[in-house]
């Protein structure tokens, strides 16, 4: 039978042409998956023969909404067609960021309450890992200048099994050696103890500590969830040492874990909050520090950061259409609901299987943790069985689909997981 392709995608070249232009043209810094993508639209990928993959893994979380979501779709097409999409020099203002800044200013509960009502500022960037460095920028200028801490000997704690993202600074503190070695000198000031242990915490604050980095759960470090009490743990010490108290919520905020933020299963309020990834659903890079207007004013004045594209129009304005699409499809309900159905239904399966050693997670935020600890090896199983996952920390499945997945589309994966865990 003569093979049909069912669209064309981006080009007509064969996967085995793309496979040969990264291997001679790219560098090698990412383990793949036979897959050319094609095209990628709610919850499926397709490949250049048409069979589609369900993406349970949503680009870490980028694509919460779903890929190519019509309203932010919409809302960047108009952006490029009327002419407001391009870079403008940061020296005048755009009306995409002014409105950008403060529906993400409102999308959060007011940051480090304990200096008052003053509502939040927001600084926009690129990746993720550019708003982790804004982060700490933060965390350092506040010890500076407020705890008289002397320039350069600021410390901040963070936690073994972190992820914040691939600069120098940021590796200098990852416990992953193959992140950082060779990479050297490495970035000093930072002191990692164990994630969720909160006597650790309190056993390295010496005066010159500024601030306490912390993922509320770990989503590169194996999916992991700390003991109870630890994110209120962590509150507690901040505002008794006088710390700056920042959660990354990259991965794990908007909407992932069933919250629209995940340091609410605590209810604790930090004092800084970075989004980033599914901030803009995923379309362009976009990624913003949060945190109260007492704290953004007294660290940042004119010159002190910036970034050519960090806020520029047509992320404002994907930001904007996925804040939009965050509120009114009611995302985070979405994801606890849905959650909780897939994860007893995940431990269902885990009962029955030689290999499982522990499900975990909350909303749609699922690790399965395998005994053999070769979590990839069950990935590619899954592969050919039409799912996209991919391990974390080398021993955990990771279960992350957009949170628009629906019923169907969680009995497809319950099936395939069925098949690889049991047999
Ligand atoms: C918790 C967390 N922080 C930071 C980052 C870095 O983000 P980016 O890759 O967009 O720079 C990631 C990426 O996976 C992440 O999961």
């Amino acid at each position: 039978m003569r093979k049909i392709n069912y669209f064309s995608g981006f080009s007509n070249e064969k996967d085995k042409t793309i496979f040969k232009l990264e291997q001679e043209y790219g560098a090698h810094h990412y383990e793949r998956i036979d897959l050319v993508v094609r095209q990628a639209k709610g919850c499926w990928l397709t490949d250049e023969k048409g069979r589609k993959y369900l993406d349970c893994l949503a680009a870490y979380s980028a694509a919460n909404q779903g890929h190519h979501h019509p309203t932010i779709v919409n809302a960047v097409m108009d952006a490029l067609i009327g002419n407001y999409a391009s870079v403008i020099s940061n020296v005048v203002f755009t009306d995409p960021l002014g409105i950008f800044l403060s529906e993400a200013a409102k999308f959060a509960p007011q940051m480090a309450p304990r200096f008052g009502n003053h509502g939040n500022k927001v600084l926009p960037k690129n990746g993720g890992v550019e708003s982790v460095e804004t982060a700490l920028k933060t965390m350092r200028y506040y010890g500076f200048k407020k705890k008289k801490i002397e320039d350069g000997k600021q410390e901040i704690i963070v936690f073994d099994g972190n992820f914040h993202g691939r600069t120098i600074s940021i590796v200098s503190f990852s416990s992953s050696k193959k992140y950082k070695e060779g990479f050297g000198p490495l970035t000093p000031g930072f002191v990692s103890v164990e994630f969720g242990n909160l006597e650790a915490v309190k056993k390295v604050i010496t005066p010159n500590t500024c601030g306490i980095l912390v993922e509320p759960f770990q989503g590169e470090g194996g999916m992991r969830i700390p003991p109870e009490g630890f994110l209120k743990g962590l509150r507690k010490l901040a505002d008794e040492y006088d710390l700056l108290l920042v959660c990354d919520e990259i991965q794990v905020g908007m909407g992932r874990t069933g919250k629209k933020f995940c340091f609410e299963h605590e209810d604790i309020v930090p004092d800084g909050v970075i989004l980033g990834k599914a901030l803009s659903g995923g379309l362009v890079p976009l990624s913003v520090f949060i945190t109260s207007a007492f704290i953004m004013d007294m660290v940042f004045s004119k010159g002190s950061d910036g970034s050519t594209f960090g806020g520029y129009p047509l992320a404002c304005v994907a930001g904007t259409a996925a804040l939009k699409v965050f509120e009114e499809e009611k995302l985070a309900e979405q994801s606890a609901q849905k959650g909780k159905i897939l994860k007893e239904r995940i431990e269902a399966i885990a009962r029955r299987s030689p290999h499982v050693k522990e499900v975990r997670g909350k909303g749609l935020f699922i690790g399965i943790e395998v005994k053999e600890g070769n979590a990839m090896e069950f990935c590619r199983k899954l592969f050919k069985l039409g799912i996209i996952v991919n391990d974390s920390h080398g021993h955990t499945i990771r279960i992350s689909p957009p949170l628009v997945i629906n019923e169907e589309e969680m009995d497809f994966l319950v099936e395939q997981l069925e098949k690889v865990l049991v047999g």
